[in-house]
């Protein structure tokens, strides 16, 4: 009998993370949902259907990212795809030089460490599978200004982030997925793809 892959989706309770997710079980995988809320994770697994598990997970809370890594080892002992999605914009159209300290920004927090974060939690899980993949939910550069003045330099560094992972787990095939300018609640549903729930 053929073993279902498991992916694992941060931030799948709506947006763009929610579309990754539906698309994963649509085609086979068993998806675990991942929602800082974890109500919010159910009723998205929920619509999602039997294929999909909720999973409390905040990328900047290292407990919950421990606690995360340890169920799917005693649920599943392996993970086949991770899929950073997680992520935050800060507002306002003013440029760098407004802009709160980076030290301690949530953007990067999120969008930067949390990837680091949580990849390093799943690494062994990761290794566990036959060709693990990872993934980095990243817009293009020309996009990335239209989500605040910390947002693109953190998207930068997340680029640089995922290449790092890359070089070093070559065999796990770390990529940046752009899913172009989206409608979603982080651009105010201004994006023009509108793809995502
Ligand atoms: N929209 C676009 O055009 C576009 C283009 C390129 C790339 N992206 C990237 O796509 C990803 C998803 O964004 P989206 O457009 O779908 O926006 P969205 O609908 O606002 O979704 C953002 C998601 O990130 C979650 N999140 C924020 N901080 C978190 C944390 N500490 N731990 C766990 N989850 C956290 C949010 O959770 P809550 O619901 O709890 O707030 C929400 O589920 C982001 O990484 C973004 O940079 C978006």
């Amino acid at each position: 009998m053929r073993v279902k892959p498991i992916a694992l989706v941060t931030a799948a309770n709506k947006g763009i993370g929610l579309q990754i997710a539906r698309d994963l079980a649509t085609h086979g995988l068993t998806v675990l949902v991942g929602s800082r809320k974890l109500e919010h994770a159910e009723t998205a697994a929920k619509s999602i259907g039997a294929d999909a598990r909720a999973v409390q997970l905040d990328v900047t809370n290292q407990a919950s990212i421990a606690a995360a890594a340890k169920r799917i080892r005693n649920e599943f002992g392996r993970l086949d795809v991770l899929v950073n999605n997680a992520g935050t914009s800060d507002a306002g159209k003013q440029g760098i030089s407004h802009a709160a300290p980076l030290e301690g920004s949530a953007v990067f927090e999120t969008n930067v460490f949390g990837v680091v974060a949580v990849t390093q939690a799943m690494l062994r899980l990761l290794g566990e599978a036959p060709a693990a993949r990872i993934v980095s939910v990243d817009p293009s550069s020309p996009q990335r200004a239209l989500f605040g003045p910390v947002y693109s330099p953190s998207e930068t560094a997340l680029d640089a982030t995922t290449l790092a992972f890359a070089i070093e787990f070559e065999d796990a095939g770390a990529d940046a997925a752009c899913p172009g300018f989206t409608s979603t609640n982080l651009d105010s549903f201004e994006g023009t793809a509108e793809r995502a729930a």
